[in-house]
């Protein structure tokens, strides 16, 4: 459990970098030893390719880029050339759609070199059942990029939430008849995940020097998270609804009874 409230605090740290001027200082300093990225990070980029431009700004805000995970990671293709061709190789998609790396349906493969337990998670839900009907596209499962903008966390803010519950609607909506209450009810999910995991954040801050959170119920309330994701994962629909509501319930309690100066105690 350690692990998980280092990775709460590792989000924090990764949101204050992502917004300050660390990635500029380091990307914009010079050339680095991959060419993808001094090719793709060309400001000119930005009037001449914008589409181009921004899938750079995305990598370069995202997580993956401070974790040191680069394009070849997902695209493959050789960073030690310099020239367009020879670097992006043949998986490029060029004019075919289906060869390229990320094509939809590889997609999770794809994150499943590093996310094994996640994927793992989706591979249980109705979307990977669906993944590859690929003749109509709102008969396609959604996959992992529907939620996370190349590693953006979904959570991390109020900008990619309504963006992951609007990629939902493209699907889900009363024209196809495919659960159109969907969009809605997933996002009451994740606002109540956001805000049980501030709380808990907030809490544990709070606390860090004094024994009125003792470690079992912070571990109780971590544990609560990761396993509310994991269901998330699967698209266990009904089991999310149920558990977000409770978790968020009990750590409002929490905050109440600390503030009151009661002190929480194991049951
Ligand atoms: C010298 C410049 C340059 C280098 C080096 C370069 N790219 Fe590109 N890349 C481009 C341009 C320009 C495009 C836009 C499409 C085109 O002109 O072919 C592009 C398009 C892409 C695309 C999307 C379009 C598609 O056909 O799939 C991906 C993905 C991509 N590059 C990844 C990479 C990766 C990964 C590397 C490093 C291994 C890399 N690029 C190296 C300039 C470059
Ligand atoms: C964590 C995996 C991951 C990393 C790292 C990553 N990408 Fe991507 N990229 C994707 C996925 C998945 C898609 C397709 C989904 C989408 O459109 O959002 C994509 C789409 C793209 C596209 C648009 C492709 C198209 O069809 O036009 C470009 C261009 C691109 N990436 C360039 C890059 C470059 C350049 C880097 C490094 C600076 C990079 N990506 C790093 C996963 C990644
Ligand atoms: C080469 C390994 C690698 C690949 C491939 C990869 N990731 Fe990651 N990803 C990481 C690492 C390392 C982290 C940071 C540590 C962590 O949270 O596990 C991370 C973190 C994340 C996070 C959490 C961000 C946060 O705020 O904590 C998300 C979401 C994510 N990746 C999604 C994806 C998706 C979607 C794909 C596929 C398109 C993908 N990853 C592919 C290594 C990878
Ligand atoms: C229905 C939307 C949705 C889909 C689809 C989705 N995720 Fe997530 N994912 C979430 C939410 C919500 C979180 C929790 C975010 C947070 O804690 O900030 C999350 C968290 C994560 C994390 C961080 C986990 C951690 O332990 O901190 C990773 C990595 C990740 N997802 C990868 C993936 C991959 C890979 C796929 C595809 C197989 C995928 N996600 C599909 C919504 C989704
Ligand atoms: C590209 C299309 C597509 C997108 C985007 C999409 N879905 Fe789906 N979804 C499907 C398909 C197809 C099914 C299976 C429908 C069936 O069972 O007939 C499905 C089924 C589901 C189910 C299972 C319902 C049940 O009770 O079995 C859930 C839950 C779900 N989607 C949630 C989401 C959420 C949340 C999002 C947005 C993050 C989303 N979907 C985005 C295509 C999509």
């Amino acid at each position: 459990m350690k692990k998980t409230r280092k990775k709460l605090f590792l989000t924090e740290c990764v949101i204050f970098f992502a917004v300050g001027s660390f990635f500029t200082l380091t990307v914009s300093a010079g050339a680095t030893d991959n060419s993808c990225v001094d090719c793709h990070s060309k400001r000119e980029f930005i009037t001449t390719n914008k589409k181009l431009y921004t899938y750079y700004q995305r990598w370069e805000k995202s997580v993956h880029a401070h974790e040191g995970v680069t394009c070849i990671d997902c695209h493959a293709g050789d960073p030690a050339k310099a020239d367009k061709k020879s670097a992006h190789g043949l998986d490029r998609k060029g004019d075919n759609v289906t060869l390229s790396a990320v094509y939809y349906s590889r997609i999770p493969d794809v994150c499943g070199k590093c996310h094994h337990a996640i994927v793992a998670n989706y591979k249980k839900s109705k979307h990977y059942q669906y993944l590859t009907k690929d003749d109509l596209l709102e008969m396609r499962g959604a996959n992992c990029v529907t939620c996370h903008d190349m590693g953006m966390s979904v959570a991390d803010g109020n900008n990619l939430m309504p963006k992951a519950i609007a990629s939902c609607k493209i699907c889900h909506n009363y024209k196809t008849r495919n659960y159109p209450d969907i969009p809605a009810r997933i996002q009451v999910v994740l606002q109540r995940y956001a805000e049980a995991k501030r709380i808990y954040s907030n809490l544990i801050t709070q606390h860090q020097n004094d024994n009125k959170l003792p470690q079992q119920i912070k571990r109780r309330y971590a544990n609560s998270l990761v396993s509310l994701v994991d269901n998330l994962h699967a698209l266990r629909l009904d089991k999310v609804e149920t558990d977000s509501s409770r978790l968020l319930a009990a750590m409002k309690d929490v905050r109440k009874k600390l503030r009151k100066g009661i002190a929480v105690k194991c049951d």
